[in-house]
């Protein structure tokens, strides 16, 4: 399954991604910049073309080590693998390939090759950074699910620009002002891929639990304006992701006929509550639930909570698609 890809870069206020001069422009504010660390620390592998090597010589690697060690107690390695782009030999001084701190593979494909080969190295995030190029040829490829754009309140005059395809329209997720600049959220692709991997990300912000899987839930009503999302734990160390909004939400006139989206399958028992998931969205009125994971016999012997939707007369839709990114963050890796 080819990996989830996060686009992200920064614009200046008249569209361009650096400036002409030699220099490295650094365009964001020291609040974004740390946004982006986030980022990078939630991503498999960091992606950049050549041009920024050459122009940047950046290092991609996550440098709060409070991050870093995050990613250690979830078994992974203190930052991404970094991923360059380049159809030529890269200059052996370049600090992507000096600097210690994470493995460097340099690859040579179309958009659809290189992804099938990091999906190949366990890549199920994927963040690319960069450059003008680069973002270019995967926006085009129709290869980009999540594009994180921040401008910054400066003009630059000439550089290289930020473009993609002609003619695509991108769905508003988020705007949030970070520091003086603004970070615009998009997603790409048919809704119900936008709104499920939307919802399979909220796993990163789970609390971990032994006990039970980390699960990301969003409600979208019919006319496709998003309620609420929810995530496991996020209230209440019991609570499942699908409680918490459904809490929130309790009495919305939009609620029937609205759809679930869900990371996971939601439970049909449950043994901490009185009511299972199942339950609650049939009391809710949603009328659909589409979903990543089918639940695996782990924590629950006979997992159930499709059979109830359908017995409720709920339209259930299974995207495995998402399955790699619904799973990634799901299990805690000390309950392993
Ligand atoms: N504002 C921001 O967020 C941001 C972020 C990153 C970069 N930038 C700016 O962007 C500029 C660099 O952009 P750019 O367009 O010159 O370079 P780029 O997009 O970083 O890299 C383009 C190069 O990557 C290689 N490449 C691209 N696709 C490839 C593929 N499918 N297979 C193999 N190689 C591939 C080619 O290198 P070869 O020549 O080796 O074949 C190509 O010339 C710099 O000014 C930098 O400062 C800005
Ligand atoms: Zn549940």
């Amino acid at each position: 399954m080819r990996p989830h890809v996060l686009a992200s870069c920064a614009v200046s206020l008249d569209g361009f991604l650096d400036d002409a001069s030699d220099e490295r422009l650094i365009l964001s504010g020291p609040a974004d910049l740390d946004r982006v660390d986030g980022e990078r620390a939630g991503v498999d592998a960091i992606l950049v073309g050549a041009g920024t090597v050459r122009a940047d010589d950046p290092r991609l690697l996550v440098r709060s080590a409070e991050r870093r060690d995050v990613r250690v107690s979830w078994r992974r390695t203190p930052s991404p693998l970094r991923v360059v782009l380049s159809g030529k030999p890269l200059d052996p001084a370049a600090r992507v390939l000096t600097e210690p701190g994470a493995e460097t593979v340099v690859l040579d494909g179309s958009p659809g090759e290189v992804l099938d080969d990091l999906a190949g190295r366990g890549v199920v995030r994927l963040m690319i950074e960069g450059g003008a190029g680069v973002l270019r040829e995967f926006l085009t490829a129709g290869a980009v699910d999540e594009l994180q754009l921040v401008v910054a309140p400066v003009l630059v005059g000439a550089g290289p620009r930020f473009t993609g395809a002609p003619g695509v329209r991108a769905a508003l997720v988020e705007t949030r002002s970070v520091g003086d600049d603004v970070l615009l959220r998009h997603r790409f692709g048919p809704p119900d891929d936008r709104h499920l991997a939307e919802a399979c990300v909220l796993t990163e912000r789970c609390p971990p639990s032994e006990s039970a899987f980390s699960v990301g839930c969003l409600v979208v009503a019919a006319d496709g304006a998003v309620l609420g999302s929810g995530w496991s734990r996020r209230d209440d160390p019991l609570d499942h992701a699908e409680e918490g909004v459904l809490r929130e939400l309790a009495g919305d006139p939009r609620l029937p006929g609205a759809t679930l989206y869900s990371s996971l399958e939601p439970c049909g028992q449950r043994a901490s509550r009185p009511d299972s998931c199942a339950t609650l969205i049939e009391r809710a009125g949603i009328g659909r639930v589409v979903y990543a994971w089918r639940e695996p016999p782990e924590f629950v012997a006979r997992p159930s909570g499709i059979a109830a939707l359908e017995r409720a007369g709920i339209t259930t839709t299974h995207l495995p698609r998402w399955e790699p990114l619904a799973r990634r963050s799901a299990r805690w890796p000390s309950a392993m």
